[in-house]
This record gives structure tokens, C-alpha cells and sequence, in this order.
């Protein structure tokens, strides 16, 4: 009995030394790990499910950045009220959720520069119109939860939102009659109401900017962000990106309705 525990102790042993060596090249294989991008992807054409895989603008500007770096890229798809703190928790490198540039959130992590300008609108059915922030004040506004929507719905007209996990579950709530406007980012807004010739959107309630997020203190990581994105506008491959995942969203969102 002690024998046999004495030569598995020594194999263990043996094991141990053999794993011991492995840690001497741990921190080249650290930096070939892939970049880890988080979102929240029912967004769309920013990020949006196509079978199980998250795709979308988003997720192409991440790709370009990632490469930059020498490695590829990994998405994490979250709640979008934890896509920031997930960030600062050290969980992913880079958040890109079509998320607004903010005063509030400039505070908590550093933003690149910003690669649309774009805004919230209002959604609603055309028989019960809603087209500006004054019409909509008192009603019951739906709108996901986390968003410059939410902050809009507060601040602005002094009221609490409807909160939902997605536009597209706010969206089905104002078909069934259970909120009576909703407030989404344009481009999602727009998608949701595709093939919908029962409902509409405003124009612009607010004017805001997309950015990609890093955690604060990483001046060397920005500058190849900042790098990438520049670099992707200026060449005019952003514009395709944009062009190319839109059409996608709205030819999976027709695919959905005829599914239906
Ligand atoms: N632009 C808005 C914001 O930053 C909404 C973003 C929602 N993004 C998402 N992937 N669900 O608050």
C-alpha cells in the first residue's frame, strides 16, 4: 500500500515538474490570446446574432483592432448595463456596443474616438402618432434598459422608462399595447420597424456619437484604437462596414418576419 502511494506520489510528481515548464512560455501564448471585445447584440446592424455567432459593425471594427495587435478577437455578449462594468472588472479589453459617448460614463472608462454620430427616435404605431420628446411625456415609454434612451425618458421629460433587455422586446410590447411609444438608438429603431407598415419613427431626439470603450489608463492601447478607427474611416472602409452589415441586419430581419 505505501509503495503504491510512494510511485503515485512520484508520478504526480513527474506530472508536476512537467506542467512546471510549461509557464516559461505562458506570457508569449498571453499575448497571442485573443482580444476579448464584450457587447450586447441585439442591436442591430452594430451587433446582432446570425445563427449563434455575434456579427455586425461592431464586431468589424473590434476585428480590425485585434489585428492590428497581432491576434484575434473573442466576443462576450452581455446585458448592456453590464457591458461598462464588466469592462472596469478587467472581463474584456475592448467594449463596443454602440455605445453613446457620455459625460457620466467619460468618468469611468476612456472612449476612442468617435466612429458614428448618430441619435435616439421615437417608435410608434402611425394610428397613435408620437413625434416629438413633448408628445411622448406622460405616456408609458419603453425603451432598453441602460441606455441614453432610459437617461432621455429621466432627464428629460422627469418620468421612469419601461425597461426592457432589448429594443426588439420593447418593440414587441408596443405591439401588444402594453407601452405606447418606444425610444431606441435610429439604426436598431429602424431595422425593428422594417416590413412594419403600421409603425414610424421621429426624427432625431438627441444628437450622439458612438465610441469604442477601454478601461481607463491603457494610453498605449487607446492610441492603436484611435489608430484603427481613423484608419478605417479614412480609407472608407468604415463606410462599407456600415453599408454591408446594414443590409445584412434588414435582410436577417425580413428573413424573421417571413419566418414568422
Ligand atoms: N447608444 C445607446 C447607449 O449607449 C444604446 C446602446 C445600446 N447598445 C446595445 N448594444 N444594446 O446608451
Amino acid at each position: 500500500m505505501k509503495k503504491i502511494a510512494l510511485t503515485l506520489l512520484a508520478s504526480l510528481l513527474a506530472a508536476a515538474a512537467a506542467f512546471a515548464d510549461e509557464p516559461a512560455e505562458a506570457p508569449a501564448a498571453d499575448a497571442q490570446a485573443p482580444v476579448r471585445m464584450i457587447t450586447e447584440a441585439t442591436f442591430p446592424p452594430y451587433e446582432f446574432r446570425q445563427g449563434t455567432d455575434v456579427v455586425g459593425i461592431d464586431v468589424e471594427i473590434c476585428k480590425a483592432i485585434a489585428a492590428e495587435l497581432g491576434r484575434g478577437l473573442v466576443v462576450e455578449d452581455v446585458e448592456f448595463d453590464s457591458v461598462l462594468p464588466s469592462l472596469i472588472a478587467g472581463k474584456a479589453e475592448l467594449a463596443a456596443a454602440g455605445i453613446t459617448v457620455t459625460e457620466d460614463r467619460k468618468m469611468k472608462v476612456d472612449f476612442s474616438v468617435p466612429y458614428v454620430r448618430t441619435g435616439i427616435v421615437l417608435v410608434y404605431a402611425k394610428a397613435d402618432p408620437c413625434e416629438d420628446g413633448a408628445s411622448a411625456a406622460g405616456k408609458r415609454i419603453g425603451v432598453q434598459n441602460g441606455t441614453t434612451s432610459a437617461d432621455y425618458v429621466r432627464e428629460q421629460l422627469g418620468q421612469e422608462p419601461e425597461m426592457f433587455d432589448s429594443p426588439a422586446s420593447a418593440f414587441a410590447a408596443l405591439k401588444q399595447g402594453k407601452v405606447d411609444v418606444v425610444i431606441a438608438d435610429i439604426d436598431p429603431a429602424k431595422n425593428l420597424i422594417k416590413g412594419e407598415p403600421d409603425y414610424d419613427i421621429s426624427d432625431f431626439l438627441t444628437v450622439e456619437e458612438y465610441a469604442v470603450a477601454i478601461k481607463k489608463g491603457q494610453p498605449e492601447l487607446l492610441a492603436t484604437v484611435n489608430k484603427v478607427i481613423e484608419g478605417l474611416q479614412d480609407s472608407g472602409r468604415l463606410d462599407e462596414i456600415v453599408d454591408e452589415w446594414t443590409a445584412k441586419a434588414d435582410a436577417l430581419q425580413s428573413a424573421g418576419e417571413a419566418a414568422e
